[in-house]
């Protein structure tokens, strides 16, 4: 199980780490498209974002059948032909499905997916908001099922100066390390943003528009406050 703030990069870490491409186009035991296939090679985990209001059934439309769709395509790409493809699926299945926004999941929900897992065999990686761990505990048998529990953890100060130092200008920002208004302006950021991507997201998308608005080129602090102060910025951020 994986649990972290709003915006710290769980879902963004996850996708990265799945590979898990778009099936939408692929039938199971049709032939695979060649950019389909060394997709398909690469996939580490079948990502699943829960849907708001999700059932079995709804987890069956949407997992049950990427599951089939992935066991298929990784048959018929370890075999080379889509015909060798029609034997044990779940044998090749995906050994990995990470489940994201693991906070909507119903009791049925849960309980079938702990199910799907149990049958397929297939590890399972629950994400979600912190307390999502006590949320479980109710759940006697899924509990006992837990191999461990991973907090997504903010950037630490060191983390942000190394982050801001090489990829701010990713962010369409750049600090000149030799200006003071610039080393107090990433201050500035990291105080703010605390680690959080998604904030820096935000703040600073907005000084970019401030700076363009006037025309500024180089940084500074103010411009960093009257960013923040466009922004709302809640406690679990
Ligand atoms: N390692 C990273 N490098 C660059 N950008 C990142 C990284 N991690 C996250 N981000 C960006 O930060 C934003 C928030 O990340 P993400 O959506 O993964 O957060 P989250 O933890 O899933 O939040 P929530 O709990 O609200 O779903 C996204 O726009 C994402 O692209
Ligand atoms: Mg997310």
């Amino acid at each position: 199980m994986c649990h972290g703030r709003p915006g710290v990069g769980k879902t963004r870490s996850a996708r990265e780490f799945s590979s898990f491409p778009d099936l939408a186009e692929y039938a199971a035991l049709r032939p695979i498209a060649p950019h389909l296939a060394e997709k398909v090679a690469r996939c580490r985990a079948v990502f699943y974002t829960v849907s708001v209001s999700n059932t079995p059934k709804t987890i069956d439309a949407a997992l049950g059948l990427n599951l089939i769709k992935m066991g298929y395509a990784r048959l018929t790409v370890a075999s080379g032909s889509h015909e060798e493809a029609t034997h044990d699926v779940a044998r090749v299945a995906c050994p990995l499905v990470i489940v994201d926004e693991a906070d909507r999941l119903s009791i049925k929900s849960l309980e079938h997916l702990r199910d799907l897992s149990d049958r397929q065999g297939f590890g399972l990686i629950l994400m979600g908001m912190p307390g999502l761990e006590k949320r479980l505990a109710r759940y006697a048998q899924f509990y006992s099922r837990i191999g461990f529990v991973h907090e997504f953890k903010p950037l630490t100060e060191t983390e942000m100066r190394l982050l801001l130092a090489t990829h701010a200008s990713d962010f369409g920002i750049t600090f000149d390390p030799a200006q003071l208004d610039a080393i107090e302006a990433q201050a500035a950021v990291i105080r703010i943003t605390r680690g959080n991507f998604r904030l820096m997201e935000r703040l600073f998308a907005q000084m970019r528009r401030i700076m363009t608005l006037n025309r500024i080129s180089e940084v500074s602090p103010d411009i960093v406050q009257a960013a923040r102060d466009c922004l709302v910025i809640g406690p679990g951020n």
